[in-house]
């Protein structure tokens, strides 16, 4: 009976996921004004999700445009993408497939894995564990809960001095299905403690910054991607006024608040929210920055697809003060990283080199005074997206730890 009752249990837990089946990934490129318009309009009137750029209202003549198509409307989006004479690409012809298939590392572990995506819960164990077994090198605080409660853990890794030393500070997971980015923050920690002593340039780094490490920010939003919808974004706050349910983290910090590239729709996936910090997990993050701002000298944030080191601003055209010494990093970081597998990434000021979006982390921590702040966007270039399969997890964080410890170790010699 018992059995039967769980077997139940199960059943229910399943019926409720999200399925994808049929649903396809398209690639189109516009070459002329009423293409760009066909897709905003495709946009308004029946519901698409887009994957690059994140909203319709920034597409442009030439841009590659991923939009992620639900079964019941693919033969009429099919059908007027055809009939506009657009190039139209299917990156993935069936996203349920894709959906199963990253998950292709098949070798059993219990609990965490590197190379495997972690759930949650399996992350919040490990954040515990790894701490207590690096006492040295790791201490664990916790900056507040998520909205639904969640512990938000921050890991500090550096040698302990005894003194206060400069820090990076580095964060994954700000949206929910960009999952490589959390599987590079528990890479990182990981591989910072097991080449201490070992490799010289992180030995230096660790001697003489600590990084905050925060593995998954929008961890509600993470946790709902494995339980129901892999395809969630934002958070799962609750708005009022509307049955619609979260805030695109990425649009709710205090930059040229929802101006440009948002929206104050809950309903769209770039929701600014009611406010700037309106969500808790931002208004945590944004504290302890804050707080610790005199020796944050770097704020690091990790996102994914589309291989781009971006910078500020995203909120306007304008140049930053530092824009010639921020470029230059970001020159030097892409090409340590592609020193080792050859993978391409496009750098530049987010606003020129993607489209102008308002309310980022990057540009707010800029502006508060913390002058190399970097927005990463890991592989892939869209074959995956967000599926980016668990064999590359491995390529990928290596070749992105290159880079982070190319601006580590750049601000690291400019304070000494
Ligand atoms: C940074 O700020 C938080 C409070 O927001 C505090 O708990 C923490 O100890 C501060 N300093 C360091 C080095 O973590
Ligand atoms: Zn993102």
């Amino acid at each position: 009976m018992k059995v039967l009752l769980l077997l139940g249990l199960v059943a229910v837990a399943l019926c409720e996921q999200t399925r994808f089946v049929g649903e396809r990934v398209l690639r189109v490129k516009p070459e002329t004004y009423e293409h760009v318009s066909i897709i905003q309009e495709l946009s308004r009137n029946v519901k698409v999700d887009f994957w690059r750029p994140d909203r319709a209202d920034i597409v442009t003549v030439g841009m590659t445009v991923d939009i992620h198509v639900p079964a019941p409307q693919l033969a009429m989006v099919s059908t007027i993408l055809h009939q506009s004479d657009m190039e139209v690409e299917v990156l993935i012809g069936d996203l349920q497939v894709a959906v199963e298939a990253q998950m292709n590392n098949k070798r059993f572990t219990k609990g965490h894995d590197y190379m495997k995506y972690n759930n949650w819960e399996t992350i919040n164990d490990w954040a515990i564990s790894i701490s207590s077994a690096n006492p040295d090198l790791i201490s664990r605080q916790v900056i507040g809960n998520t909205y639904e409660g969640r512990p938000m853990q921050l890991l500090t890794v550096g040698k302990k001095t005894g003194s206060v030393k400069p820090a990076v500070f580095m964060d994954c997971g700000f949206h929910a299905r960009e999952w490589i980015t959390p599987a590079f923050c528990q890479w990182f920690v990981q591989e910072a403690v097991s080449t201490y002593g070992s490799d010289a340039e992180m030995t230096n780094l660790l001697d003489k910054m600590d990084f905050f490490v925060l593995p998954v920010f929008n961890i509600d939003g993470y946790e709902y991607t494995w339980t129901r919808d892999r395809m969630w974004r934002k958070t799962r706050s609750k708005n009022s006024g509307s049955s619609c349910v979260g805030t695109d983290p990425n649009r709710n910090f205090d930059a040229g608040w929802c101006t440009v590239g948002a929206s104050s729709n809950p309903c769209s996936d770039t929701y600014c929210g009611s406010r700037p910090e309106s969500e808790i997990e931002s208004k945590n993050l944004a504290n302890f920055i804050r707080t610790n701002k005199s020796i944050i000298k770097s704020y690091l944030t990790v996102h994914s697809y589309s291989q781009l080191l971006l910078f500020p601003y995203s909120y306007k055209y304008g140049l930053a003060a530092d824009h010639s010494e921020l470029l230059s990093v970001a020159q030097g970081a892409t090409s340590a990283l592609r020193s080792l597998y050859g993978t391409k990434y496009q750098y530049g000021p987010g606003a020129v080199t993607i489209y102008p979006a308002a309310g980022g982390s990057d540009d707010w921590a800029y502006d508060l005074g913390i002058k190399y702040a970097y927005t990463f966007e890991l592989r892939d270039t869209g074959r995956y997206g967000f599926l980016l399969p668990e064999s590359e997890i491995k390529p990928t964080c290596e070749e992105t730890m290159l880079a982070v410890k190319y601006i580590a170790s750049y601000v690291v010699k400019n304070l000494y």
